[in-house]
């Protein structure tokens, strides 16, 4: 369930990750996919695809991919900005999950994080239209650099997180849920 990449230099061909070409979901930073497996799991008539940069985490993706039987999911190592920027097609996806993105806490290292001013115009370009993105975080300062960059981005609509969808908890959601650490959500889906 690993899809090597055969070149980083040209967009994915879609077409040689799935056996059928169904609406494309992307999670960015899947982790050790939980939520992916789960959901692909629910919605067969959906292709996912998680992007981790660890392979171990995608090695659980494997796992629990094929014990599930599945023919709709691919995991694909590589960095998530470089993926969304150059590999992902233009309109290809009809979502895009970024669920406990690293919070690069520290002021200075802000630059670091995913969900930036640049992010908005790169999830739109990727995004099919009416295409939304799904965000989930424990951190209540990146959750609102993530609010500030959408709401600034004319080219997005607040919308609601479904509960179908919310209900499907990701591994660092239980964990910080076992915690007792509240978790923050927001969707924004393209106009
Ligand atoms: C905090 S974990 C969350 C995992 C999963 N989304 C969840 O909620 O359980 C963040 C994941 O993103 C991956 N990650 C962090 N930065 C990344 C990047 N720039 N590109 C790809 N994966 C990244 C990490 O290796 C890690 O597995």
């Amino acid at each position: 369930m690993i899809y090597q990449l055969p070149t980083i230099l040209e967009p994915l061909e879609l077409a040689a990750l799935f056996p059928q070409p169904q609406p494309l979901e992307v999670e960015l930073g899947c982790g050790d996919a939980s939520f992916l497996i789960e959901y692909a799991r629910r919605q067969t008539a959906r292709n996912f695809i998680g992007v981790e940069r660890l392979l171990g985490r995608l090695q659980k993706l494997d796992r629990k991919g094929r014990r599930a039987g599945l023919n709709n999911v691919r995991g694909i190592r590589i960095e998530s900005s470089y993926f969304l920027r150059y590999l992902l097609p233009p309109h290809s996806t009809a979502a895009l999950h970024i669920y406990f993105p690293d919070p690069w806490p520290k002021k200075k290292h802000h630059r670091h994080r995913l969900i930036n001013e640049q992010f908005p115009a790169l999830a739109r370009a990727a995004l099919a239209p009416g295409g939304c993105v799904y965000l989930r975080t424990d951190d209540a300062d990146y959750f609102a650099q993530m609010q500030e960059v959408f709401n600034a981005a004319r080219e997005f609509a607040t919308a609601d997180t479904p509960a179908w969808l919310a209900e499907i908890t990701t591994d660092f959601e239980r964990e910080f849920n076992a915690q007792g650490i509240q978790t923050l959500r927001a969707a924004y889906c393209a106009r």
